[in-house]
């Protein structure tokens, strides 16, 4: 693999610190715990890991809400421990991202606190402030994503601040030149420590219209997700002057290593506003979140028409990303398969099979659920606060399951977890590491072939004639994948070699004379010829 691709060529892994491994028994993952358990990692192949929020937080918003951008969270362990697994993760070739939240602070945050001591305060401007509108309410119209108005008023000082998610996280003004020169030496801090680069939480909105315009309505032609909502965030998000910021951050990426990496939660739901986000293919993102494969149904048409879209619409130089789960969208299990094991697997040899960077969520690779929990004492303020059971985000951040015994590997038997486990019996890691026809191996020995097979990696992606329900692409001259993603068995013509890794693992190494009949939900690697 050549060193400066290697965000390209391998396999990213998306861990939520409170929920991998439990070093202390306090029922809460950390930082030691994840360090306890690179052998997996190292085992699975991954190549690089993007840590979710590992910094002081009152964690209104589960470390979304930072107090302080340069240290560690006290439940997670200390400066040095995540000096210590940068160290271990880089001596078995994992590389470490940190998630850089800089849409917003904590209001425990210094530079709040002191904001919101007087119109004059020092740090007053590094947030968005505002007089009431003509009608003594909210300047406009802008909504929050967790519900209400995105404006919270401030009594003593008589204005309004701007908070696009909770009221304890007043988004920061990206036009204030001082707010970027501190983001610099945030960046600066973790790179000096070693860090690879950075996941950047909702990097597409950091810049807000400078005139704060009122958002228009949603109209029927959007997406669903936009439909969640009454206005469209034409203005409170998304504005073009965010991408100052990228090639900012890009150049001090650079200024450390070549192989610095940045990749941006960047939630548009259209690839036309999406491509931008990769500047000129290499001076902004490297990578950028794509929420409309995330958010597709997991369907033959649906998912085939992104794809082509991704080849078609990417800039040149720059590089897809796909990814089925995450902290906020849920598991790829249960969101994209309906909990059916055998769709889990298809959807895992889709990800590790596209042409692209996959990333895979902590789980993934058992085919692990979410696991229901009562959103009205979630833990995830979303739903409390929307009042909508299905945005509740606990389902999807609980313990990793290691093993079936009491605490499931994840603590002590004594510990109560932060959040519940599923069942431990039916999808934990030494169950499925001790069965050669495990989800646990297939995602196993298809990150090996993708690190073995050239055209697994690099080579082209070429769509091929597939029936209803299925579908089916090249990866160089080599390789197939074809999956059945209907309920019906299908038969697809035009494909002869040999199975090399089936999703029913019982069919590797069969003939593929000229057709290949997949069941439902089923998949298959072809290695042509
Ligand atoms: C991003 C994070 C999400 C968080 C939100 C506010 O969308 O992924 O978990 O709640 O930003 O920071």
């Amino acid at each position: 693999m050549s060193s400066q691709g290697w965000w390209r060529e391998g396999v990213l892994y998306q861990i939520y610190p409170r929920s991998f491994a439990d070093s202390d028994g306090d029922g809460v993952g950390d930082l030691r715990g994840i360090a306890e358990r690179l052998d997996h990692l190292d085992r699975l192949g991954v190549d690089g890991i993007w840590l979710n929020p590992t910094m002081p937080s009152p964690n209104d918003d589960w470390g979304y809400d930072v107090a302080d951008y340069c240290d560690v969270h006290p439940d997670l362990g200390t400066l040095e421990d995540l000096d210590a697994l940068v160290a271990a993760a880089g001596e078995r070739g994992i590389r470490v991202l940190l998630d850089l939240v800089p849409n917003h602070t904590s209001s425990e945050h210094a530079w709040f606190v002191d904001a919101v001591s007087g119109r004059d305060a020092e740090f007053r401007d590094y947030y968005v402030w505002a007089d009431p509108g003509p009608d003594g309410g909210p300047p406009n119209n802008w909504e929050s994503n967790f519900g209400g108005s995105a404006w919270q008023w401030h009594e003593p000082t008589g204005q309004y601040y701007l908070n696009n998610f909770l009221p304890t996280q007043p988004d920061l003004n990206w036009w204030n030149e001082d707010v970027r020169e501190a983001f610099d030496d945030v960046l600066r801090f973790w790179f000096d420590r070693g860090v690879a680069g950075f996941r950047i939480d909702v990097c597409h909105a950091i810049v807000k219209d400078s005139e704060l315009r009122d958002d228009p309505a949603v109209t029927p032609e959007d997406h669903p997700e936009v439909r969640r909502r009454t206005v469209k965030q034409v203005f409170s998000m998304n504005r073009p002057e965010v991408h100052d910021v990228l090639r900012r951050w890009r150049a001090v990426a650079d200024g450390y290593d070549p192989r610095a990496i940045l990749v941006g939660e960047t939630y548009v739901l259209n690839l036309d506003t999406l491509m931008p986000y990769y500047g000129n293919g290499e001076d902004e993102l490297n990578l950028a979140f794509n929420f409309l494969f995330v958010h597709a149904d997991f369907d033959a048409d649906e998912m085939r028409t992104i794809v082509a879209g991704v080849e078609e619409k990417l800039p040149r130089g720059a590089w897809p990303v796909y990814t089925g789960s995450n902290h906020d969208a849920g598991r790829l299990t249960t969101r994209w398969c309906g909990d059916d094991p055998r769709r889990a697997r298809a959807a895992l040899l889709m990800l590790l099979t596209l042409r692209g960077t996959p990333v895979l969520y902590y789980g993934d690779e058992l085919g692990l659920p979410e696991v229901p929990t009562d959103w009205r004492t979630a833990l995830d303020p979303v739903a409390r606060r929307t009042g909508d059971p299905s945005r509740n985000r606990d389902p999807c951040r609980t313990p990793m399951p290691w093993s079936a015994e009491p605490g499931g590997g994840f603590t002590t038997a004594e510990a109560t977890p932060w959040l519940p486990f599923g069942d431990l019996a039916a999808h934990n890691v030494a169950d499925q590491a001790a069965d050669p026809a495990s989800t646990l191996l297939l995602t196993r020995d298809l990150i090996a072939l993708r690190r073995r097979e050239p055209a697994l990696r690099t080579g082209a992606y070429a769509e091929l004639d597939a029936p209803a329900g299925a579908w089916a692409w090249r990866r160089g001259d080599e390789l197939a994948t074809a999956l059945n993603l209907s309920d019906a068995a299908v038969e697809l013509g035009g494909i002869t070699g040999t199975v090399e890794i089936g999703t029913d693992r019982g069919r590797d190494g069969e003939a593929v004379p000229g057709s290949l009949a997949l069941g439902p939900g089923e998949g298959a690697l072809v290695r042509l010829g």
